[in-house]
């Protein structure tokens, strides 16, 4: 949700602020703007839609200048517009600042700030804190800053310039991402790493409550009674290649075809010469798992998804009680959680604010929480007592593939760890589900080159308004994360049913030409999808069916059928769901939709 830039340095800041931009506009792209300091002032440009508007401006009416901030935004309070759009400042423009978050009490404020004289232009809950600041500026901005955070309520991350202080940018940070990058005689903040990696690798990662001043000679830290902190500096180690389309039309279609390598590098918590699964920063011991009668997992979105799947491994080899929760749910529903349950949390970003405070529900309550998670220094990452590191490398497209794929490996990794320390699963079972899942790259990669089939179904159905998923035990957990994908990007109605219940409503929309995808991969359930398919053909639905080689029966029963190679069906869903990914890719490209940019959606949800 919104990204932030902000430069101070040699360079023209506004280069370095709408490269930064471009990075970040996966986290919102309803509006654009920044400010840069020219001539004892600092102008401001901003603009509702795409980055590219702004962009555009900047090139016909240059700003020198080698000191600003900018940002591009997820609509929360105020339409997108570009008075709405950020920054915003106080009346003479002298404060200016650009927010990520939400600001809870802005309500309140605004009015007392409203009878106190204060003119507001825009709807943002944000042009409260320009005029807040103005109100609390008695010369020196950093402390303005300070004063600042103990009156707005919320959850938020800022970057601020004053006028009269031409020679800083402010940063602060709470329950939103904020990161400094450190270079020599330049100094960045931003909500990512991708966003300053062209610059410098040496990150410091903010803290909640922090105060960070970024000069073009250093950077200081401060608490937030003041006191300085020492820096700890994290190195970067991927590339800012990595982050880059590198040669594909779009970030999704590169992160489907990264998902071999994503899922080569996670198989390594399970290396092939030992027999043990190691799972580094994962502390949990038998005694532990003993002492717990519950485990909870909680996520968002498609993490949520992959969490479904993770209670089928974790009951079946650990034999533990799994439930998963969706992570706003789960923190309103006061569940029951002690010193003997186990939370695991798991968020691609490590930013989902529902997700974070779930944890921390859990964390109060005593649980022991732990984190799989995508991102090294994420809020998640720090927040947890254990982590697993998702080794899917950065995922920039809003609809999240790699990341899923990965989360999944990492889910066999737990389960299979937990059975061999609880003693449920032997040694021997072990090393035999291993080596079919070193079977995984090379099941995706055959999968990825059968990409313009997958291509041909959508050409062909690409006007259709409705499509549903049916499926059958870990199929029926792919068909939500399927059908999911399809509606984010290409915008097409669709609904994922356990086959099983189509007869208790689904199967009431179906009529001719009604377009179903149905998932078979599950031998022990083949007989009773083969059924499914019968009865919704029977009433006019077009079916393209995906089930493994061997079941070849399914041909005569299907309009269409593609094939996974033969595996366990525990496995099934890994190289199942890149089969829909493309599908939904394709489907949108199809109908033109900006598959990296889906309408309303943003891929890291930092407010509630
Ligand atoms: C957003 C993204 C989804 C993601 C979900 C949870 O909705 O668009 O792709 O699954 O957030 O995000 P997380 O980073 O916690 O996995």
């Amino acid at each position: 949700m919104c990204g932030i830039v902000g430069y101070i340095g040699e360079k023209q800041c506004t280069d370095v602020i709408l490269s930064g931009l471009t990075k970040l506009e996966y986290r919102g792209y309803d509006s654009a703007g920044l400010a840069a300091f020219k001539d004892k002032a600092i102008e401001t440009r901003k603009f509702k839609g795409r980055l590219q508007i702004l962009d555009e401006n900047i090139k016909h009416h240059p700003i020198e200048s080698t000191m600003g901030i900018g940002h591009t935004r997820w609509a929360t309070h105020g339409a997108p517009s570009d008075v709405n759009s950020h920054p915003h400042t106080n009346e003479d423009h002298s404060i200016v600042v650009v927010h990520n978050g939400i600001i809870e009490n802005y309500l309140e404020l605004r009015e007392r700030l409203s009878k106190n004289g204060y003119k507001f232009t825009s709807q943002t809950d944000t042009e409260v804190v320009a005029h807040l600041l103005d109100e609390l500026y008695r010369g020196d901005i950093i402390d303005a800053v300070r004063q600042m955070l103990s009156i707005v309520k919320g959850s938020y991350a800022f970057a601020v310039v004053c006028k009269n202080e031409p020679d800083k940018i402010i940063g602060v940070r709470k329950d939103s991402p904020l990161i400094v990058g450190l270079g020599k005689g330049e100094n960045f903040l931003a909500s990512d790493i991708p966003a300053i990696l062209p610059y410098t690798r040496e990150v410091y990662l903010m803290q909640d409550d922090e105060i960070v001043v970024c000069t073009r000679d250093g950077v200081t830290v401060y608490d937030k009674d003041g006191s300085e902190k020492p820096i700890e500096i994290f190195h970067v180690t991927w590339n800012a290649i990595d982050a880059e389309k590198g040669g594909y039309e779009h970030f999704m279609l590169k992160e489907i075809h990264e998902q071999p390598e994503g899922i080569r590098k996670t198989l390594h918590y399970m290396p092939e010469d030992k027999d043990e699964v190691i799972l580094g920063d994962v502390k949990i011991t038998k005694e532990d798992l003993q002492r717990y009668n519950k485990v909870y997992i909680v996520a968002c979105g498609t993490a949520y998804h992959a969490g479904l799947i993770g209670k089928y491994l974790i009951e079946k080899y650990a034999r533990m009680s799994v439930e998963v929760d969706i992570a706003s749910e789960f923190r309103y529903r006061n569940p029951i959680v002690d010193e003997q349950t186990l939370l695991i949390a798991i968020s691609q970003s490590g930013e989902t604010a529902d997700t974070l405070a779930a944890m921390r529900l859990a964390k109060n309550n005593g649980a022991r929480v732990m984190a799989i998670t995508n991102v090294i220094g994420s809020s998640v990452d720090r927040e947890a007592q254990d982590v697993l590191y998702t080794l899917a490398g950065p995922e920039i497209a809003v609809a999240s593939t790699k990341a899923y794929v990965t989360q999944l490996v990492s889910l066999y990794a737990v389960s299979l760890h937990f059975g061999l320390l609880k003693g449920t699963l032997t040694k021997d079972e072990y090393i035999a589900l291993r080596r079919e899942l070193y079977h995984l790259p090379g099941y995706v990669q055959r999968i990825i080159d059968l990409d313009k089939k997958i291509q041909n179904i959508a050409k062909e159905h690409k006007d259709k308004e409705d499509m549903y998923f049916i499926g059958r035990g870990l199929d029926s957990y792919v068909c939500m994360e399927g059908s999911l994908k399809l509606k984010e990007i290409s915008y097409i109605h669709s609904e994922a049913a356990a086959a099983g219940e189509l007869k208790h409503g689904p199967i009431a929309l179906i009529e001719e030409g009604t377009l179903v995808i149905a998932l078979c991969t599950q031998d022990f359930l083949f007989e009773k999808m083969l059924s499914n398919i019968q009865e919704v053909r029977a009433r006019g639905a077009y079916v393209v069916a995906f089930s493994k080689r061997s079941n070849e029966a399914i041909t005569k029963e299907a309009d269409e059928t593609f094939f996974i190679d033969d595996m366990p069906d525990d496995i099934t869903p890994i190289p199942t769901v890149v089969y829909l990914q493309l599908l939904a890719y394709h489907f949108a490209t199809e109908r033109g939709c900006d598959v990296d940019k889906p309408r309303n959606l943003a891929k890291s949800v930092t407010v509630e």
